[in-house]
């Protein structure tokens, strides 16, 4: 079953052409991973999956549901770790992910133990009276994470989950990804990250000013293209993959 089909995605901004009318299917408990250059509009696809904001045109379903049709009820089965830092500075790391359980309509006498065990789940529970100004970076990240699945999601979306996070975190959370996986998840991600894309993604769609030039695993991409990943990357894109 397709938890995700896009038919002629497109984008604008304005004048702007952010994805310029792409075709994808993603499939019920696949990782898949959107990867290209700043502005090769990853996040606004991402966008559009989740209902934040509609395509300019073409047809999009999640789950099937069409998503000008039902938005509200796609977005209450995905979870969205986004690409910046949402975390509300006035409130602690256990009360950010109780307030953000009730726009899911999750009490707290629900969402506190489901809340506590996330912060297990991240390895972050020792913080769960912190404030948010007392948390590094890949802290915040883990919190993101734990905040993506205070819904229990069927779809989660993550906007470059590892940006940041030292080597050993970013193993980590590579773990907890596969475990939600392995539990049945999709997973959509972004990365800038090769072995990331290598390591996690069952395909790979590489995008470049707002088109897909390819979709692929990264296996038989690599095999394609004769090279790394990287490589395929530079051929397809003209630009390095990482740093
Ligand atoms: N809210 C917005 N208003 C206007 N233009 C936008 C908006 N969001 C993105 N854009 C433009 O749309 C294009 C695609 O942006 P997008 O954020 O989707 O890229 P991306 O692939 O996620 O890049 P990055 O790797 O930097 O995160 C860019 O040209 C960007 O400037
Ligand atoms: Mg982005």
């Amino acid at each position: 079953m397709n938890v995700v089909s896009a038919k002629g995605l497109a984008k604008y901004y304005g004048a702007l052409c952010a994805v310029g009318g792409i075709d994808f299917e993603i499939s019920k408990g696949e990782c898949f991973g959107f990867l290209g250059p700043n502005g090769a509009g990853k996040t606004t696809v991402m966008g559009v999956i989740y209902c934040f904001m509609p395509p300019t045109s073409g047809e999009v379903k999640i789950f099937g549901i069409d998503v000008t049709v039902d938005p509200s009820g796609i977005k209450s089965r995905i979870g969205v770790m986004p690409q910046d830092d949402s975390l509300d500075p006035d409130l602690n790391v256990l009360e950010n992910l109780i307030v953000y359980a009730r726009y899911f309509d999750i009490h707290k006498k629900d969402s506190e133990p489901t809340a506590r065990e996330l912060l297990r789940f991240v390895d972050i529970e020792d913080k769960v009276d912190a404030p948010i100004k007392d948390l590094s970076g890949g802290m915040k990240r883990r919190l993101l994470l734990a905040r993506a699945l205070i819904n229990t999601p069927e779809l989660l979306i993550l906007d470059e989950p590892t940006v940041g996070l030292d080597p050993y975190s970013r193993h980590s959370v590579w773990e907890k990804m596969e475990a939600l996986k392995s539990k049945g998840a999709t997973l959509i991600l972004t990365t800038h990250y090769m072995e990331e894309a290598e390591k996690i993604c069952d395909r790979v769609a590489i995008m470049n000013a707002g088109r897909i030039v390819t979709i692929d695993s990264p296996a038989e991409l690599m095999s394609r293209y004769r090279g790394s990943l990287e490589d395929v990357y530079l051929k397809l894109t003209g630009r390095p993959f990482a740093a």
